[in-house]
């Protein structure tokens, strides 16, 4: 389980992230981070669009950036919004974050509520690295 303070440093950067979003047809911003097994953090925005459907959640956006970098290896993930409970990552983000077998899970709302999961209870369907799918 991570330590307190990567917590905090990511709960920080998500929300700095999720000023940067772009959600003008929701109007609910969302930011996250992701911790690569080197220490490196990465945040993210969501990126919505005029055809719904193509919008981006923060947490993808944010481990594409990570991917996009040449990570591969992850140790945890940070969501936050300004809900009124911590932010809870859909099941596209969820099958995502399976894909690269990040486990930990960070939610987390602007009020300074925090809860940590194992993905596998968030979403126990997910299929992936996190579940012997796909080794590579
Ligand atoms: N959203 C995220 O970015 N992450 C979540 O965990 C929940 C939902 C975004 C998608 C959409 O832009 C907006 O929040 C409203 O659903």
């Amino acid at each position: 389980m991570i330590n307190e303070d990567i917590i905090d440093a990511m709960v920080r950067m998500a929300k700095d992230a999720m000023q940067k979003a772009h959600a003008p047809y929701s109007g609910r911003k969302v930011g996250a981070c992701v911790l690569a097994s080197d220490g490196t953090l990465y945040g993210g925005c969501n990126v919505e669009n005029a055809s719904y459907g193509l919008t981006c959640c923060a947490e993808r956006v944010a481990i594409f950036k990570a991917i996009a970098d040449s990570k591969r290896e992850f140790d945890a993930i940070a969501v936050v919004a300004d809900t009124d409970e911590p932010c809870v990552p859909c099941g596209a983000c969820c099958q995502v974050m399976a894909e690269f077998k990040i486990r930990d899970v960070i939610m987390a709302n602007t009020k300074g509520d925090i809860e940590v999961a194992d993905l596998m209870d968030l979403a126990p369907c997910a299929t992936g690295k996190a579940r012997n799918f796909q080794e590579a």
